[in-house]
């Protein structure tokens, strides 16, 4: 419908059998290095998000930092970071998920935000949506508002929606592959 999320979604590389055999790995570093591709993604972004109320867009580590700094700026809110464990200085929550093998923890500053904030998720993809619901509930500890989680690309085939929405939170991607 929307010719933009067309030529996004072209700009999308994929590469086979990357990190393993079978995996078709979506790389978005050729969409952000297309001046075209991201300002198109920042604008259906901020078409989306603009008189919503939003105080703090909040980025997952590392690659949904850069959604969440180039979008603030467009929609004037502050940036919130949820981060790997041991990176933020003062006292953080804590929310441990499950890999395909093991598990990751995701942390946030206590008082990063609180009861007045109305915060938006973001991150580059969703997969298994494991770490957006750790960040989801992250978010929810602080005592904060969630708008929704924002994504460039979603993998529709791994469930990663209904995940998050197992934490109360409804979805938004641009881009979906199977
Ligand atoms: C990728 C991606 C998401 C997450 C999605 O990050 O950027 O944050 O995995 O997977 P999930 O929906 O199955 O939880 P990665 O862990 O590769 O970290 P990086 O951005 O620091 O490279
Ligand atoms: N691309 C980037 N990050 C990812 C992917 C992918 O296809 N799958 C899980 N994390």
């Amino acid at each position: 419908s929307d010719s933009r999320v067309s030529y996004i979604r072209n700009s999308v590389t994929k590469i086979a059998d990357y990190p393993k055999p079978g995996i078709i790995f979506r790389d978005i570093t050729s969409t952000l290095a297309d001046v075209r591709a991201l300002t198109y993604v920042l604008d259906i972004f901020s078409e989306r998000y603009q008189r919503s109320g939003i105080t703090q867009i909040a980025g997952i580590e590392a690659r949904g930092f850069i959604f969440a700094a180039a979008l603030a700026d467009r929609l004037q809110t502050g940036v919130t970071l949820i981060r790997k464990p041991g990176k933020l200085p003062r006292a953080v929550h804590q929310q441990s998920y499950s890999l395909e093998y093991g598990e990751d923890t995701l942390e946030l500053h206590r008082d990063a935000l609180g009861a007045t904030d109305k915060v938006l998720l973001i991150d580059d993809l969703l997969a298994t949506g494991g770490t957006m619901q750790a960040a989801a509930k992250l978010v929810s500890q602080c005592g904060a508002t969630i708008s929704e989680a924002a994504f460039l690309i979603e993998l529709s085939g791994l469930q990663g929606r209904q995940r998050i929405a197992q934490a109360g939170v409804s979805t938004y991607a641009i881009c979906e592959y199977d």
